[in-house]
């Protein structure tokens, strides 16, 4: 699809991988609006980019997700372009099963039934325009389960078989629907992983050249070794992460 000249949503655009997102869609000529909880962290993009828009929404609380759709509907009417991005992580340790659970229902509700139902909810929307489409960042974490992320893993696991769900259901309409599965990237989300990671700024630019290129399934870098590996042995190879990870963070 063409990559300029839309009006586009990105949630959790005011740092990380959405920020550069929001930045490289500025940089392609079209109307980029971000959205996110901390009203500084939206104030220092808009800051960085002035031609952003910026909504204080906490996207897992229902009645804000509802008005937000109704601000969209009547502010900007031309939205083609939805990227479900925003999304929390947290580690979890079934020794202390209380946070473990409180956080895995978080994350569940940021992670995949938030982004579930904005993207239902702005389906009429996206039906009147031109070229829609929805893209959702999943993770690589879905070919290999990240085990020291319980949570955070069974959401995006959840999140990735909607994404193929509703690729499937709205195969006979004009709104296409990607999904991207990032390797770890250098945002604070992944702070404590001691491992090599890819610059926000590249990932933002190898996502907008697969938008481009009507690639439907992204997964970046070494995202596809792990869909290799996951396919070959997953057993073995979901054994070998979570003892790498448990150590790097001990
Ligand atoms: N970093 C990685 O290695 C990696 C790898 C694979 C996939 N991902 C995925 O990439 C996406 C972006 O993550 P990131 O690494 O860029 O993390 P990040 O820097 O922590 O950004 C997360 C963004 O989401 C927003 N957010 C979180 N909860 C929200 C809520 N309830 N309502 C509205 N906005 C909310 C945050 O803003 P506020 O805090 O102000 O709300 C922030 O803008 C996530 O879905 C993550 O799972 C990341």
């Amino acid at each position: 699809m063409d990559i300029n000249g839309n009006t586009v949503l990105i949630t959790g655009g005011s740092s990380g991988i959405g920020l550069a997102l929001a930045e490289a869609f500025c940089r392609e000529h079209n109307t980029v609006i971000i959205l996110g909880r901390d009203q500084e962290k939206l104030a220092q993009a808009k800051q960085r980019l002035p031609q952003l828009h910026t909504l204080q929404v906490d996207i897992a609380n229902e009645s804000e997700r509802k008005q937000l759709v109704e601000k969209i509907q009547t502010e900007f009417p031309a939205l083609n372009l939805l990227v479900n991005n925003a999304g929390i992580a947290y580690f979890g340790d079934i020794q202390r099963p209380d946070e473990l659970f409180k956080n895995a229902c978080l994350e569940i509700e940021t992670n995949y039934l938030a982004p579930l139902h904005l993207s239902l909810l702005l389906l009429p929307q996206l039906q009147q325009c031109q070229a829609p489409a929805i893209v959702n960042i999943t993770t690589a974490g879905v070919y290999i389960p990240l085990t020291v992320m319980p949570g955070y893993s069974a959401s995006k696991a959840a999140f990735s078989h909607m994404t193929q769900v509703l690729r499937q259901q709205l195969a006979n309409t004009p709104i296409r629907v990607f999904e991207v599965l990032p390797p770890a990237v250098d945002t604070e989300l992944v702070s404590r992983f001691k491992i090599q990671k890819l610059q926000p700024k590249r990932l933002a630019k190898k996502i907008l050249v697969g938008i481009e290129k009507d690639h439907y399934d992204m997964p970046i870098g070494s995202a596809r070794v792990l869909r290799l590996l996951g396919k070959l042995a997953p057993h073995f190879f979901t054994r070998l992460s979570h003892r790498h990870m448990t150590k790097m963070l001990r």
